[in-house]
């Protein structure tokens, strides 16, 4: 009977990869709240009229104690925030909106399940030393400014399209892009709603503008 065994043991087995590579495992995707999950509710459903900072009717997605009233730690599916965004036919963000993408979607249900944290002590990587437009600058903003800023969406706000090299360059050559970065006054702060991006981001940003912006 030793085939007998043999067959049991492969399809034990089996079953055990199959479940195996269902669960999440912690070690990944490193997800940190700060700054893979929040930019995604600021900057595709906090804009006015939808889930802006101080809405309690709707729920104000720009801060985590707000996000997490629609969440159910450790239960993507039972969390109405990851429930509207999934399946094939998701209700959010509404029609004519940036719709999330299908990482930003594995992001926060992978971040659900693994407990909805927002740990102070979140280690993310951030080279300076590099800033090439298609891996460091459009991935900033697609990130962080694309669900108030893109033609294909809701709305250019403020008539600026950062989803794409020319209405980031657009945004340079009309000197509005840093000043909004930075915060500098006379520009309205942004990304609008949220924290000022980290001393990394702009030191990349800024030094792809100081190299003549390629479209590299
Ligand atoms: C929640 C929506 C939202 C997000 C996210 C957002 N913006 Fe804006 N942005 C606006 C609105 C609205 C305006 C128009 C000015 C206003 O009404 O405040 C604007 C204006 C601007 C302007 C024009 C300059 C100015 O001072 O008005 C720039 C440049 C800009 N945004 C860059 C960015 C960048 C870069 C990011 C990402 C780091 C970003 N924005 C994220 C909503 C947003």
């Amino acid at each position: 009977m030793l085939r007998l065994r043999v067959v049991k043991v492969l399809v034990f087995a089996g079953i055990l990869i199959a479940t195996t590579t269902c669960t999440w495992k912690a070690s990944e995707p490193s997800v940190c709240f700060s700054e893979n999950i929040l930019p995604i509710f600021i900057s595709k459903c906090s804009m006015s009229g939808c889930h802006e900072s101080g809405s309690t009717r709707r729920g104000d997605f720009t801060t985590y104690e707000g996000i997490m009233t629609k969440v159910d730690a450790g239960h993507p599916l039972r969390s109405e925030i990851y429930t509207k965004i999934d399946g094939n036919n998701p209700s959010m963000p509404k029609k004519g909106y940036t719709t999330l993408t299908a990482q930003e979607i594995y992001y926060i249900k992978a971040w659900i399940s693994m407990g909805a944290l927002n740990p102070s002590n979140c280690v993310t990587v951030c080279d300076t030393t590099s800033f090439k437009f298609t891996e460091d600058i459009q991935p900033i903003m697609n990130t962080w400014c694309v669900g108030c800023h893109s033609t294909s969406g809701a709305s250019a706000s403020g008539n600026v399209d950062l989803s794409n090299y020319s209405g980031v360059v657009n945004a340079i050559a009309n000197n509005q892009l840093m000043g909004a970065i930075k915060h500098s006054s006379g520009f309205n702060p942004m990304p609008q709603g949220g924290n000022q991006l980290s001393n990394c981001q702009i030191s990349k940003i800024q030094s792809w503008i100081n190299s003549g912006y390629p479209n590299n």
